[in-house]
């Protein structure tokens, strides 16, 4: 695996990306030469409740188009890409220049095992309406793998577009399926592509606090490239206030519980483009998995399988013919233009009460497809999650906001975080613990959950098998959190995360100047692994227990030192502590979680930094790439260390923690979340 990483390797997706770009910014800016009737255009108050003709399915010989009054859809047929989106007079809201790029597509990146990467923008060759009446039109665009000629990704597809009455926008959903006995594969992404009109969208809006107005395409083209291709360094800009900052589409994303609205906002005319998750059911990793969301382009992003923030860990992989079919989406495309109040502000909330509608009516209840279950067909599961740590308390307490998830069964307790395959169902417990999971579809799966605060992850011992229309009842189950003996110190809060560390201020020659006094942001800024260096020259940072704090004196990331260009070396902290007595017999332990990691081991030594080998070592563990994705954390690791009492004198003690790799990159190592050391269980 050594040398050979994920974001280094031209992934599919970075090729995808050139490829995009290039496109983008040979195109000439044109409209689409779509032929369109005539639609009339409403002002649209918010909420789009619109007294509305019905809808009217017109198809030709290349494409089909659903008019509803409010929106005009043209999809190509038998494609079944975005070819227009007509809305409050605009010919077309989205970016389209044929016969190569589309204004939105869905797209898969894979590989024959060991073969070569390929980003394969899925075309459709059938074409079927599915439902056409007044109130609502559904067409599927369908393409059947073996009954292909070329070498395409090994998947019947079928995109489904919805159109209904009175609905400004549309819905999207895609099914993919593959049969038992078809050939391996590799499937790095599975996402949606929107391209808003370039000379329109210029505000972008990921969540409440993330919302700006964003550099063009162009900007990135004449700038300069940084460490990798995605941050690049604004040299020049057409929009002065851009020039000298860094541009990097992974500074703005998200966790996938937080996916749920995102878009771009145009100011002439005051229109929002809106790309609306309303479940996280169909996107792979869990609700803390940070994803892309919307980035210079303009691009919006609806995401469901991808190895971001994971690495190869998230590669859906399929051997020995085993077969496959999962329901992406339906996404709901929203749009908006609010007369007369039309400041961005108000787009945003109406977008969000959109949102927070769609999120109401989930799963939806016109969906033609067998393979989309509506309420009446899926089954739910309650319980009250409990957590059992003796130094916390003597009887078990109740796990408040604890994350509590189905997901297919895993051999781990953390499988959850790795699982492509399978749909995952994820509430939060209420103060007393108690948790509802609705709306889960039939199947087994395992139980499985965190308690902010508390270290590890919960797994369920039993299987839980979901049947329609039936509610399985836990009752209390208990969390049995790793715990071997009494605090002797403890450093970080144990969330996931390694945001209550200290983030320094970005070097100021790499700048975004958006993420300038937002405190909570800052770790979203380029090359702070660069800071490490020149806050610790010559020597690695050493945190004395009773005296340092860690907000101010531990680095957020474990980082390498780059002793010349591109040689790296680990790295050793030190954490200075007292015993006032050692006890004789017994093992102490080191709790140890990692927010994130790089291909790195993770060495720990007990006072004697020259053992000939360290009393605790981590495998290698981590492709997540947080560090330099300008994440605050990735993929979640968890180890107990086994410390022998011989190790450990009355007195001053240390612990070193080494990033035990060299490499050619500076941003490798781990993000820790949380560090404990317990005293053997027999201390008195
Ligand atoms: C640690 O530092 C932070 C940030 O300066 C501060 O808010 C906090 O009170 C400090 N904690 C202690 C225990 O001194
Ligand atoms: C300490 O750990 C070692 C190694 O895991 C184990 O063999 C031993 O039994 C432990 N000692 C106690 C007292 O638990």
């Amino acid at each position: 695996m050594e040398g050979k990483l994920i974001w280094w390797s031209p992934s599919p997706s970075w090729l995808m990306l050139s490829t995009l770009c290039l496109l983008l910014c040979a195109a000439q800016l044109q409209t689409s030469s779509a032929t369109v009737a005539a639609a009339g255009t409403v002002p649209i108050p918010a909420g789009n409740v619109v007294p509305s003709a019905g809808v009217k399915l017109t198809s030709g010989k290349d494409e089909a188009m659903i008019d509803n009054g409010i929106i005009q859809l043209t999809l190509t047929n038998p494609g079944g890409f975005v070819r227009a989106l007509k809305y409050q007079g605009v010919e077309n809201v989205l970016e389209t220049h044929e016969p190569d790029d589309f204004g939105g597509y869905f797209d898969v990146s894979w590989d024959h095992p060991g073969g070569e990467g390929k980003t394969e923008q899925v075309v459709g060759t059938k074409f079927t309406v599915i439902t056409e009446t007044e109130d609502q039109v559904e067409l599927s665009f369908s393409s059947s793998w073996a009954a292909s000629p070329k070498d395409l990704v090994p998947l019947n597809v079928d995109k489904r577009f919805i159109v209904q009455k009175g609905v400004s926008g549309f819905y999207w959903y895609v099914i993919v399926e593959r049969l038992k006995g078809w050939p391996d594969v590799n499937m790095d992404q599975h996402r949606m592509v929107f391209r808003p009109k370039i000379t329109m969208f210029k505000y972008m809006a990921v969540s409440d606090e993330i919302q700006k107005m964003m550099p063009a395409y162009k900007d990135r083209e004449t700038g300069e490239k940084l460490a990798y291709p995605e941050a690049v360094l604004l040299t020049t800009a057409i929009e002065p206030e851009f020039k000298d900052q860094v541009d990097d589409k992974y500074q703005y994303s998200m966790e996938i519980k937080d996916h749920k609205l995102k878009g771009w906002i145009s100011d002439d005319p005051k229109i929002g483009f809106w790309v609306i998750s309303p479940s996280e059911e169909y996107i792979a990793g869990g609700p803390n998995k940070p994803e892309l969301t919307c980035h210079c382009g303009p691009i919006c992003l609806a995401m469901f399988t991808s190895v971001h923030y994971s690495g190869l860990d998230m590669v859906t992989e399929y051997r020995n013919g085993e077969p496959w079919k999962k329901v992406f989406g339906p996404v709901m495309v929203y749009l908006n233009s609010i007369v007369p109040s039309n400041d961005h502000a108000a787009l945003w909330q109406d977008a969000k009460a959109q949102m927070e509608k769609e999120v109401q009516n989930w799963p939806y209840n016109f969906v033609a497809s067998a393979d989309y279950l509506p309420a009446a067909k899926r089954g739910s599961v309650s319980g009250q999650l409990l957590v059992d740590d003796k130094v916390l308390s003597p009887t078990p307490k109740e796990a408040c906001t604890a994350y509590v998830g189905l997901a297919l069964p895993g051999t781990t307790e953390v499988a959850f975080q790795f699982d492509v395959k399978g749909y995952q169902f994820w509430t939060q417990t209420d103060p007393k613990g108690n948790f509802v999971i609705k709306n889960v579809i039939p199947g087994d799966y395992n139980l499985y959950g965190w308690v902010p605060g508390v270290v590890g992850t919960f797994k369920h011992p039993d299987l839980i098998t979901i049947q329609p229309g039936n509610e399985v009842k836990l009752g209390p189950v208990t969390y049995k959190a790793p715990r071997n003996g009494p605090t002797l110190w403890e450093i970080g809060i144990p969330d996931r995360s390694a945001a209550e560390f200290f983030v320094p201020d970005p070097d100021p020659k790499f700048v975004n100047k958006f993420f300038v006094d937002k405190p909570n942001d800052k770790y979203r800024q380029y090359g702070l692994w660069l800071r490490y260096p020149e806050l610790y020259p010559k020597s690695d940072l050493v945190f004395d227990i009773g005296v340092s704090n860690y907000s101010k004196d531990w680095f957020f990331a474990h980082v390498l030192r780059e002793v010349k260009s591109g040689d790296c070396e680990p790295t050793t902290w030190q954490i200075n502590f007292d015993l006032p007595d050692v006890c004789p017999t017994g093992n102490y332990t080191l709790q140890l979680a990692l927010a994130g990691a790089l291909e790195t081991n993770t060495f720990v030594y007990v006072n004697d930094l020259n053992a000939k080998a360290p009393a605790f070592a981590t495998e290698r563990v981590g492709k997540d790439n947080a560090i330099a994705r300008h994440g605050i954390h990735g993929i979640y690791w968890f180890f107990s260390a086994c410390l022998p009492s011989n190790l450990f004198v009355k007195g001053k003690n240390s612990i070193f923690l080494r990033a035990a790799r060299s490499g050619d990159f500076p941003f490798m190592g781990v993000m820790y979340d949380y560090i404990r050391l317990e005293a053997p269980p027999t201390q008195p």
